[in-house]
């Protein structure tokens, strides 16, 4: 059994990329994992702010104020992390961004070894091209030394969702 947390990057709630998540935590709840989802528009997240104080000390971010404190918890106690976002030109959005930029405080301050989880990332587009999206996935889960457990890329692709989540254990 794993903890599987979906970071949804989607503003729209009810929306297509909001399709699919539902689909991988309905395959992921019957296969006995446990699910939280933050919905990232609902939450209190301020920006990076670049000033590399969770690089010198190892204390997080200097930003205490926020809902990133939910998150951190969250990110901690998760197994597998689900990453959910429409493409905004060319790729995630700003939502989703502004998140990954403040999980740098995270790493630094547990240590980098001690924060590798498994990853999915659900995306949808009005048009086909996910390039730029793959690319920063790429390079993300390359940094970050986290291993994909696959992407779904496109509206409608809810059983292929429903797929991952049911072989998450
Ligand atoms: C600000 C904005 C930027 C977008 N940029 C792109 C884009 O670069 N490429 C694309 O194919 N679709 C783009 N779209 C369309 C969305 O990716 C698409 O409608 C998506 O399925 C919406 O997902 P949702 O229902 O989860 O909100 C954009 C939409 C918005 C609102």
């Amino acid at each position: 059994m794993a903890n599987v947390l979906i970071l949804n990057g989607s503003p729209r709630k009810n929306g297509a990329t909001a399709s699919l998540a539902k689909a991988l935590m309905e395959g992921a709840e019957e296969n006995g994992n446990e699910i939280k989802e933050d919905y990232i528009t609902s939450m209190n997240i301020k920006a990076c702010i670049g000033c590399d104080s969770c690089m010198r000390t190892h204390n997080g971010c200097v930003q205490k104020d926020d809902d990133m404190a939910i998150i951190y918890e969250d990110l901690l106690w998760a197994d597998v992390v689900v990453f959910v976002s429409p493409v905004y030109w060319g790729t995630i959005t700003g939502q989703l961004k502004v998140v990954f930029d403040r999980m740098f405080a995270l790493g630094n301050k547990v240590g980098w070894d001690r924060f590798r989880k498994k990853c999915v990332l659900l995306m949808t587009a009005r048009g086909s091209d996910y390039s730029m999206a793959l690319d920063f996935y790429g390079i993300l889960t390359k940094y970050l030394g986290w291993t994909d457990l696959g992407a779904v890329l496109g509206a409608g692709k809810e059983a292929e969702a429903k797929a991952i989540g049911e072989n998450i254990e």
